[in-house]
């Protein structure tokens, strides 16, 4: 596999529980890592990405769910709406999938790479991604959805498994 020099981190990493620090001004230097994360995304065949999965507590987030790629600085839902359960993997926590119930549309308030604000409104799996990576800025993990039982099984496999290893087709 090719190297963007981003290395993914994956559960156990206190940088995917801290809480993303929101960004004041989009600089070259956001535009440069969102690039990155892009790359790195498209690389682990991956769907989404959150800058704290490479490390980098900061509020940018990038996705491509087949219909172009989008770029999103400090992203916050501002309205939700409706419910739908999607089997979830993240290339933060490999090998696992879980159903995680989420909205089924949302509304998102955002930055753009060039500091401007836009707006999207996104349901099904775009609306499930968009909550997947926003909960990343928030510390938290498609882990977090299921039950202490399930959770300790979680980390058993976890364990047992190499990184690397794909279980889910969703990756997030
Ligand atoms: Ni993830």
């Amino acid at each position: 596999m090719q190297e963007t020099g981003l290395r993914i981190k994956t559960f156990g990493d206190p940088v995917l529980r801290k809480k993303a620090k929101p960004v004041k001004e989009v600089t070259a230097g956001h535009r440069k890592t969102l690039n990155l994360m892009a790359e790195s995304m498209y690389e682990h065949s991956g769907i989404g990405l959150a800058a704290p999965q490479v490390g980098i507590s900061a509020q940018l987030i990038v996705i491509d769910i087949g219909e172009g790629l989008y770029k999103l600085i400090n992203p916050k839902i501002v309205k939700r709406q409706g419910a739908q359960a999607i089997q979830e993997g993240c290339l933060s926590v490999p090998g696992i999938c879980i159903k995680v119930r989420r909205s089924r549309q949302v509304w998102v308030e955002a930055l753009n790479e060039d500091n401007r604000p836009v707006r999207i409104e996104a349901k099904d799996l775009f609306a499930c991604v968009l909550q997947h990576e926003i909960d990343h800025l928030e510390g938290r993990l498609i882990v977090d959805y299921t039950s202490f039982l399930n959770k300790l099984k979680i980390k058993r496999k976890l364990k047992a498994l190499k990184a690397g290893a794909k279980a889910c087709k969703l990756q997030l």
